[in-house]
């Protein structure tokens, strides 16, 4: 059997189009061919210290904006992550087998430590043996990710290789499924589009705030003037028309961005119209998610019951392969 495991921290309250490229828009459509488990991942984001009331709010939000995105609770598991203890546990005990070198190599701690001077804590280090764990525990096959996750995965399969040498088969290896958008950069044009950085358009965003985002965002830098020709290639405006205008008027926006014959202003009105498109529909249906908590907290209930089965049938092999006790008190 194929089953996707895939995750998303609850670090705003909703996601960015990074996120929906990179992740969110593939999971909505791997649900008609996988048996798909989506989560929450409030645990992870502990590791960056949120206030307690704004990751409750946070969690809330992110699964509304899921479910309005096209995560459809009948076809797939969507739940949140400390709800299910098995993560936790899980996670310590594939910790036993990790190797310090490993995790050393991993650029996204070392990024988050320079992020987080303040705060470089344990959790921030072993985060990818949490996240080898939430994979494990649902003996996910594949696993849909942007590009920054990609190291990640490769020390999860470690990880399980590493499990099995010491205590036998238990796990799938998963295999990445890399998103055709693996890497969206900010609105700086230069560095990923991120929670952490204030570079992001948020999925939730109304047309006004998207617009006045886009008028500020990077494009060629050597076109200063309306009548200088521009490069689209280096031009993060045109990487976003890639997936939010048709082909059509993409050709018309390279021919006349090359001979100075449409503006940057205009482009990004083009643009405009493309992501609204797909971000107005998403926002209409979070307004009504919104108005009906009891649904959401039901889904999540729902989600987290049928996970908490599947991660206890995991949990038994796993005690059974290292030995300690059956744990059925
Ligand atoms: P997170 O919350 O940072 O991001 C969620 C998903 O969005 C993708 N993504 C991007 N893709 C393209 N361009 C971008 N600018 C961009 N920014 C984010 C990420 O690659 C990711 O797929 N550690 C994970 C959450 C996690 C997880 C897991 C994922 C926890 N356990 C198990 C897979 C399997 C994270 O921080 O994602």
């Amino acid at each position: 059997m194929k089953r996707i495991f895939s995750g998303i921290q609850p670090t705003t309250d909703g996601f960015h189009l990074g996120n929906y490229l990179g992740a969110v828009r593939n999971w909505v459509e791997l649900q008609d061919e996988y048996d798909c488990v989506f989560c929450v991942v409030d645990l992870h984001a502990l590791t960056i210290r949120p206030d307690p009331a704004t990751l409750r709010s946070n969690v809330h939000k992110l699964t509304i904006a899921l479910l309005a995105a096209g995560i459809d609770p009948e076809r797939s598991l969507l739940f949140v992550q400390s709800e299910v203890h098995e993560h936790a546990e899980l996670a310590w005990i594939l910790g036993c087998v990790t190797q310090l070198g490993d995790l050393n190599r991993m650029t996204q701690f070392k990024d988050k430590s320079e992020q987080n001077q303040g705060n470089v804590n344990a959790g921030l280090y072993t985060y990818p043996v949490l996240q080898t764990a939430d994979i494990a525990l649902y003996r996910a096959t594949h696993v849909p990710v942007g590009e920054d996750q990609v190291q990640h995965l490769e020390l999860a399969r470690e990880i399980i290789r590493r499990f099995h040498f010491v205590y036998g088969e238990t796990f799938p290896e998963p295999q990445v499924i890399l998103s055709k958008a693996p890497r969206v950069l900010g609105l700086d044009g230069k560095t990923k589009m991120s929670k952490s950085k204030d570079n992001y358009i948020g999925i939730g965003e109304d047309p006004d705030t998207i617009m006045k985002k886009l008028r500020s965002a990077v494009t060629d830098p050597q076109r200063l003037r309306r009548s200088d020709p521009g490069d689209p290639k280096v031009c993060n405006i045109w990487n976003l028309h890639q997936f939010f205008t048709s082909e059509e008027k993409r050709e018309e926006i390279y021919e006349g961005c090359v001979s100075a014959g449409i503006g940057c202003v205009d482009c990004k009105k083009i643009l405009w119209e493309g992501i609204t498109k797909v971000t107005e529909p998403i926002r209409e249906r979070a307004a009504r998610l919104e108005a009906d908590p009891a649904y959401v907290n039901a889904v999540l209930a729902e989600g987290a019951a049928k996970a908490r089965a599947i991660a206890r049938e995991t949990m038994g092999d796993v005690r059974e392969a290292t030995g300690l006790t059956k744990g059925e008190g």
